[in-house]
């Protein structure tokens, strides 16, 4: 057995489902799964039923959080074109702003390109703003990076041609990142044909030279793992219209060790990759005595059973790891062991909001 020692792993992308979809995943169950991923902090998505656009359901949300959470949690403000005059008081309790500029999962969408200055406008220059931007959108983004002179996060890019425009914007100087998928490393179209709904996403898996492109920009370009953990239950994913999304807290981890085995990327890079770029993106403090321990030669298949997340399934199942994480240390207290019969250790409500 090989033990690594890792700092406190974030994923900058989670869907909690709280408030209106607790069927799918809820406070307690998405923690769990993050502290058996590796993850001490998550940042939630805000493209909940009613989505976290304004300060009365962001303040009910982080309530419900604050008494159930094993692990650290920050929220995302959604941009909602009906509830754009509250987005400074939004940005208070949250960590960044979501603008979503593509059709996914949720109501969230922002069309109208005075509503997009609004946000540039109102959202404080301190906070990130995070966007999904897909094809064309990407360049609107860089395009109001550059007009604005601010930071833009572009979430799960997946095309050859997406990394290689922000390349190019970095070249130029402009403050961009993104962010890759573990489902879009792993994953092509192949998959999706194979999977049906269970590998249907926002962005959609793609072609192989896609793959090949983001691997490539994994040393430069990219910023950031992210899950984008989209937990829907399996009648949902069965059902005649099925929603996009796919978990992925519990399996990014072990995926990417295993990569780093492959001599795909270093070890250094995949802490970068997810933790020290999220954190500093998203203006996230270190947290004090946390570590995440991973025995590194402990194959396995991944499978549906034993998972945290309420959903019960992985696109990634039948997938060889090598890693496995074994314990996990959050501000010194042992908060997920592998070899407990609880595992999950931790208390409700120990975790905190960021
Ligand atoms: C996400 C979801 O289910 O909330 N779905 C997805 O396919 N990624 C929404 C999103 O992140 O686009
Ligand atoms: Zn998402």
């Amino acid at each position: 057995m090989t033990h690594l020692i890792l700092p406190g792993l974030v994923d900058g992308h989670t869907h909690l489902r709280v408030p209106g979809g607790e069927q799918k995943e809820d406070f307690t169950t998405g923690t769990a799964a993050a502290l058996a991923g590796g993850l001490t902090a998550i940042l939630a998505m805000p493209n909940t039923t009613p989505p976290l656009a304004t300060v009365q359901i962001l303040a009910e949300t982080r309530q419900k959080a604050q008494q159930s959470i094993y692990c650290d949690v920050g929220f995302f403000a959604g941009a909602s074109p009906a509830h754009l005059d509250q987005l400074p008081y939004l940005a208070n309790d949250t960590v960044a702003l979501k603008i979503y500029l593509n059709d996914t999962f949720g109501l969230l969408r922002i069309e109208k390109l005075l509503s997009l200055m609004t946000c540039f406008e109102k959202w404080p220059r301190s906070k990130m703003i995070a966007m999904h931007a897909e094809g064309t959108s990407v360049a609107v983004g860089i395009g109001l990076a550059a007009a604005y002179q601010r930071p833009v996060h572009f979430c799960h890019i997946s095309r050859k041609e997406e990394v290689e425009l922000i390349a190019i914007a970095k070249k130029q100087g402009l403050a961009v990142t993104c962010e890759v998928t573990p489902h879009h490393l792993f994953l092509t179209e192949a998959d999706a044909m194979r999977l049906g709904a269970l590998g249907d996403m926002r962005p959609k898996l793609a072609s192989p030279t896609d793959v090949e492109a983001l691997w490539s920009h994994l040393d430069s370009t990219i910023d950031c793992i992210a899950t984008d953990h989209a937990p829907h239950t399996l009648a949902e994913k069965q059902s005649p219209n099925p929603p996009p999304g796919v978990p992925g807290l519990e399996t990014s981890l072990p995926l990417m060790l295993t990569a780093v085995k492959e001599k795909r990327l270093t070890l250094d890079r995949l802490i970068e990759l997810m933790s020290t770029n999220p954190r500093r993106i998203f203006k996230l403090t270190v947290q004090p005595n946390t570590q995440v321990e991973v025995d590194t030669e402990s194959p396995h298949t991944l499978s549906n059973d034993h998972l945290y997340t309420k959903c019960g399934w992985t696109p990634f199942a039948g997938m060889t790891v090598t890693a496995q994480v074994r314990r996990v240390i959050l501000r010194g207290a042992v908060v997920f062991d592998d070899g407990h019969p609880n595992k999950i250790l931790a208390r409700p409500g120990s975790g905190q909001l960021l």
